[in-house]
């Protein structure tokens, strides 16, 4: 008998490999290779193809509004790009636990619309645990325990749902195919014959994605190219604030963020969450700096937090939570060469508050200006808050949407601000604040 071929395939990049290895040359990740039969194609005799192809020439193309229709909770809404768009895929990733199962079955209790819950991972009792604590009595949701993507396939065409939920992909599996649910050639034919169905029958797909320790969703990056949106569902188990991002969005913009909080009853929508994650407590600590982050089309304020200590060791530690550890680092190379702050004996910790988490470049000078307050231990002014990018060389780049930053601030009580030059003239006569303008890292750091 042929020995059939097999070959090597990293889970976490797919890359793909004829022999087993330890460690992925493409992605560097350790002991994710796993074992896939080859399934060889018949050789064709001829190349290209006869029939008729769907092409034309783009001028003629007619333009269609995209048709959406409300998941019925406003801020997931405004992550989706205004509502669910018939066919399109959907990924909802996060940590297990964050709450992506039940803002799900939420969302179908609103829908009023016929759906279909998979859940691969729950029995249909912890479900209805779920939805009883949820409060739902919706007669428009069908739910199916399964795993088999056959009969999940089946289940969808029978039941002809408007909206699908697949929770969660790794739990599919197809049993054609040689390889375990979780591996990437499963999740990736499950993923497509999924999509396949949205596509062609205009369901709304949402699948369910684990991430891994690191933050990345499990399985192949390929998920995340396949599907239309990908949604990330961020927060930290012991906050209640959670938020969902939208990290690629092929029906609208991809920056979009909604807050929700975690209660007993289910998550809660923050339609107004510029405040609520400062401390409750006006009182401001040495390390503390507040931020105007833009998220989407809105400005929140945020708390970032520094604590600058003696390192005992020859590692000093960086140490980040929702901010990026390598920008940590360059930030701390930047006061070093250009502010003359040396803080190579110090252990440095950063946390921004309430679960949040900052990538934009203008809160660079707010994490500068907490670290320089923490190992001075003075407080910044009171009623203060602090925007700016930080360059390498030490200047202060001006940053998108000043005045909707200070609007916000101002109608939180705010009464100054620390700001980039380059936004001050566009400020002028648009803000009740006082305003302090810094061109220099070095200027920025004398300020207090
Ligand atoms: P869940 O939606 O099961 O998370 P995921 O599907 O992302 O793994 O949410 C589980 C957590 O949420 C669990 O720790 C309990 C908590 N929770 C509440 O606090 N209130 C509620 O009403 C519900 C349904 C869950
Ligand atoms: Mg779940």
């Amino acid at each position: 008998m042929k020995k059939e071929k097999t070959k090597f395939v990293c889970a976490s990049c797919g890359y793909e490999s004829i022999r087993w290895l330890g460690k992925c040359p493409e992605c560097e990740s350790w002991n994710t290779f796993s074992e896939e039969v080859v399934v060889k194609q018949e050789a064709k005799g001829k190349q290209g193809y006869s029939g008729p192809l769907n092409i034309s020439k783009l001028h003629k193309i007619e333009s269609s509004s995209v048709s959406r229709f409300s998941s019925g909770i406003q801020e997931l809404d405004r992550t989706l790009g205004g509502g669910f768009v018939p066919g399109s895929v959907i990924l909802l990733g996060g940590e297990p636990g964050i709450g992506k199962s039940t803002i799900l079955l939420q969302s179908l209790a609103l829908l009023k619309k016929p759906s279909l819950y998979v859940t691969g991972e729950e029995s249909l009792q912890q479900i209805k645990m779920r939805a009883e604590r949820l409060g739902i009595a919706s007669d428009l949701i069908t739910i199916l325990a399964e795993t088999d993507l056959n009969k999940i396939l089946s289940a969808i065409n029978d039941t002809e749902p408007t909206l699908f939920v697949i929770d969660s992909i790794q739990t599919v599996h197809n049993p054609e195919l040689m390889s375990s649910p979780g591996t990437v050639s499963q999740i990736r034919e499950s993923a497509y014959a999924l999509m396949e169905n949205a596509k062609t029958t205009g369901r709304t797909a949402v699948i369910i994605g684990h991430v891994t320790k690191e933050g990345s969703l499990a399985g192949p990056k390929i998920l995340e190219h396949m599907v239309d949106t990908v949604l990330q569902f961020e927060g930290d188990g012991n906050n209640l604030f959670r938020i969902i991002r939208a990290i690629k969005n092929r029906f609208g913009s991809s920056n979009e963020i909604g807050v929700f909080e975690m209660q007993g009853s289910g998550l809660k929508e923050v339609p107004n969450p510029s405040g609520v994650f400062l401390n409750e407590d006006k009182t401001v600590n040495s390390g503390s700096c507040i931020t105007a982050v833009f998220e989407g089309t809105r400005a929140i304020l945020t708390e970032v937090q520094a604590l600058v200590v003696p390192s005992y060791f020859g590692n000093p530690s960086r140490i980040t939570s929702g901010f990026d550890q390598r920008k940590l680092s360059i930030l701390l190379a930047v006061l070093e060469k250009r502010a003359k702050i040396n803080l190579s004996n110090k252990n440095v910790f950063i946390n921004v508050s309430g679960g949040m988490r900052i990538d934009e470049p203008a809160s660079d000078l707010p994490i500068c200006l907490s670290i320089i307050s923490s190992s001075r231990e003075k407080t910044l002014p009171p009623g203060i808050i602090v925007i700016g990018e930080v360059g390498l060389g030490g200047e202060i780049r001006g940053v998108p949407q000043i005045i909707a930053r200070l609007k916000e601030a101002e109608k939180l009580g705010f009464i100054s601000a620390i700001i980039p030059k380059a936004n001050f003239p566009e400020t002028k006569g648009k803000t009740g604040m006082k305003i302090k303008a810094v061109s220099s890292i070095e200027e920025a750091v004398n300020t207090f």
